[in-house]
């Protein structure tokens, strides 16, 4: 039996189901989507303020958010490489106050033409199943909010036809493929994000993915690629839709056998990457770039172990870890305080959850924390801290914090580091019992109780 099974977010990138963990592992509404709006847009990078960046992502799984993050710096970088006259060409054409949204800006950037920076950016990856960092290079990400609105929005809209054809030829060749326990993952996905609501502002439907092409050619055999599919493919106006290098892959598969990349194979990663983002003119040049640009390491073991064998300073740290109730070892005091050393006076920590308990474990370490908004909805959708109190643009509200003193917010403790997921449970189910602490219920009661008297409790 296979251990993962692939689904289809809403906005198209690919989340997987574990077999043994009997869970998915991306959001309903996009694995590509919560990357960008969880971890990579909350960091509010500037291209133009810095040359290096370190950056960790615990839990990197097939790497959704080291892939935005890698997008997003290869695509402004992109654009500030442009020569003088491209950049003029290029506020005229798209109007300056499109690009620029204040003077700031606008003057960094003109100081940016004279400037010669030499980027480099390391990207520390941990994760303890060696699988899914084989299995990443397979799964195609990126493309930047930028670029789905100034290309593939206006284009869907004037290939309408073509896009809704090849759109319907595929969903109809998907509910053939679809997981063997479809009912099992709709019904979990149903579950865990049925209260959350997010625009799905980044689509990538206009790809055909490996998974896909996969399945395309198990489904087809020799016959892959089919007569109709072969003709559409050929078809100008529908080329966009296709990439060549998954068609030859799919080609090749059919030939030899499916065959996933052998170890972490970084050459693999940033091919993945380069089709994805940059231009086929410049082909070798910017595959070059993006190879000076990125220093990636994969550190496949438990992250509690390779924590302590790190000595970087890092200015972003994406933790990604699997709910506190599932996997309490990567949320425990000891281990944040291992993340506290490591992050640079001015970094940022990025986590989706928003619970009490994990809150109050980034306090507890000293960590300013904050809340991470939905740029358009304005629902809290994650937590921010770092040592830094202005970098944190929500800190917490007085009711925020109350929360975490309330007994949800008993952190985990885990002193060597290396105890059992049953013994950290257990140890905090003791202290709960006899914390003093005013449970989280009664706390919120009373709460709304003394809102209309605007009274502290
Ligand atoms: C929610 S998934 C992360 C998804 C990932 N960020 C992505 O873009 O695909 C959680 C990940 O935590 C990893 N994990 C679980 N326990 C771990 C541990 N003790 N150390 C390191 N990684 C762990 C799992 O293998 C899984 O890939």
């Amino acid at each position: 039996m296979r251990d993962y099974e692939p689904y289809f977010t809403e906005d198209g990138s690919i989340g997987l189901y574990s077999y043994a963990q009997k869970d998915v592992f991306h959001s309903k509404f996009g694995a590509l989507t919560e990357a960008w709006e969880k971890f990579v847009l909350p960091a509010n990078l500037d291209i133009y303020d810095f040359e290096n960046l370190k950056v960790l992502d615990v839990c990197y799984g097939i790497g959704y958010n080291t892939k935005a993050l890698m997008s997003f710096l290869i695509n402004n970088i992109k654009f500030k490489k442009k020569n003088i006259f491209q950049k003029l060409f290029y506020i005229v054409a798209i109007g300056v106050n499109k690009i620029f949204r204040s003077n700031k800006q606008l003057l960094s950037y003109i100081e940016s033409i004279s400037s010669n920076k030499k980027y480099s950016f390391q990207i520390d990856c941990l994760d303890i199943n060696e699988e899914l960092v084989q299995l990443s290079p397979l799964f195609r990400t990126v493309k930047t909010p930028g670029e789905i609105y100034d290309s593939a929005v206006p284009q869907i809209l004037t290939c309408f036809e073509s896009y809704y054809t090849i759109r319907n030829l595929f969903v109809d060749l998907l509910t053939k493929f679809m997981p063997k326990n479809k009912k099992e993952i709709n019904e979990l996905l149903d579950l865990k994000f049925k209260n959350m609501h997010i625009e799905k502002e980044y689509k990538i439907n206009s790809y055909v993915n490996y998974i896909l092409l996969n399945n395309l050619s198990e489904y087809f055999g020799k016959e892959y690629p089919s007569k109709e599919l072969k003709k559409m493919m050929r078809e100008k106006k529908n080329r966009r839709f296709f990439d060549n290098s998954l068609i030859k892959y799919a080609k090749f598969n059919q030939k030899w056998g499916y065959n996933k990349s052998s170890g972490c194979n970084l050459s693999t990663f940033l091919h993945n990457i380069y089709y994805a983002t940059l231009s086929r003119r410049y082909k070798k040049m910017n595959f070059k770039t993006a190879q000076s640009l990125f220093n990636i390491n994969f550190y496949v073991d438990d992250a509690r172990k390779t924590i302590l064998t790190l000595n970087n300073e890092y200015d972003l740290i994406f933790l990604d870890a699997f709910t506190y109730t599932k996997a309490p070892q990567l949320w425990t005091v000891e281990f944040i305080a291992e993340l506290y050393k490591r992050i640079s006076p001015q970094g940022l920590l990025m986590t989706y959850s928003t619970s009490a308990l994990v809150r109050n474990t980034l306090l507890e370490n000293k960590f300013y924390v904050g809340n991470i908004y939905h740029k358009k909805t304005n629902k809290i959708i994650g937590t921010i801290a770092s040592k830094d109190k202005t970098k944190i643009e929500h800190p917490l509200t007085p009711y925020e914090i109350g929360l975490c003193n309330t007994k949800a917010g008993i952190p985990y403790h885990d002193p060597t580091l290396s105890f059992d997921k049953k013994d950290i449970i257990e140890f905090r189910e003791y202290e709960f019992r006899h914390s003093d602490l005013m449970s989280s219920s009664k706390y919120m009661k009373l709460r709304s109780m003394k809102k209309d008297e605007n009274e502290e409790i």
